[in-house]
């Protein structure tokens, strides 16, 4: 079975019980920074990366015209009441990150949360935002990576063969996977003991 698919049943599974495991405390932590980079979506045309079940629809601001994309079909579904309530242009598509069916720079910013511990070649989903991205667009990433702060980068390395097996891996090094894709990077904030990170970055002129 090809790794896309692998994932697809993956988050498949995971859908139903999705926003009682992510949805309550742990929504709320990530609230602010979310919210703070999605106070920078623009009016241009957003693509935003692997939506779920809709959590971070809560925190977009108002009026925007985003396409919103998940390789899990469970996910979207659940996410359908939220993609309704958006007051703005919210339309969302079923498709993997590794091939994504929009022509060469068809969006103006990026956006993404919570993803690029999941898929399962990140450098080739990445690669795509970059085609699919105009020159000097920007992407945000609001991401798990690996830790700088011992011990939990010791715990992170130890804990991710278990949490792969139902959801994300822990330790991901998304910004060298960010770089390596060709973006520029423009900063990076850690939170949570560096275990969580808001990227941005941008794709050079
Ligand atoms: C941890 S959830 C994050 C969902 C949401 N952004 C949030 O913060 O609640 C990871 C999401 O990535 C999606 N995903 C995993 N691999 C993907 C891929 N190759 N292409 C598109 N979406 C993918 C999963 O279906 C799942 O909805």
């Amino acid at each position: 079975m090809k790794a896309a698919e692998r994932a697809r049943r993956k988050w498949d599974r995971a859908a139903l019980g999705y926003d009682l495991m992510a949805g309550g405390a742990q929504e709320r932590r990530w609230e602010a920074p979310k919210r703070a980079l999605y106070r920078t979506m623009g009016q241009g045309r957003i693509l935003f990366v692997a939506l779920g079940t809709g959590l971070d629809i809560a925190h977009f601001p108002p009026g925007r015209d985003i396409t919103g994309l998940d390789i899990s079909p469970a996910m979207l579904k659940r996410a359908a009441p939220r993609i309704a309530a958006y007051s703005g242009r919210l339309q969302a598509r079923v498709m993997d990150v590794g091939a994504l069916d929009f022509p060469d720079a068809a969006f103006d910013q990026v956006f993404t949360a919570c993803t690029f511990c999941s898929v399962p070649d990140p450098v080739r989903g990445l690669l795509e935002l970059h085609r699919v991205l105009r020159p000097g667009g920007t992407l945000g990433l609001f991401e798990h990576t690996g830790s700088r702060c011992f011990p939990f980068n010791c715990l992170l390395d130890a804990l991710t063969p278990l949490s792969r097996l139902v959801g994300p891996d822990l330790n991901r090094d998304t910004v060298g996977n960010v770089l390596r894709a060709g973006f520029d990077v423009e900063s990076v904030e850690p939170h949570y003991l560096d275990i969580v990170k808001t990227i941005r970055a941008r794709k050079p002129i």
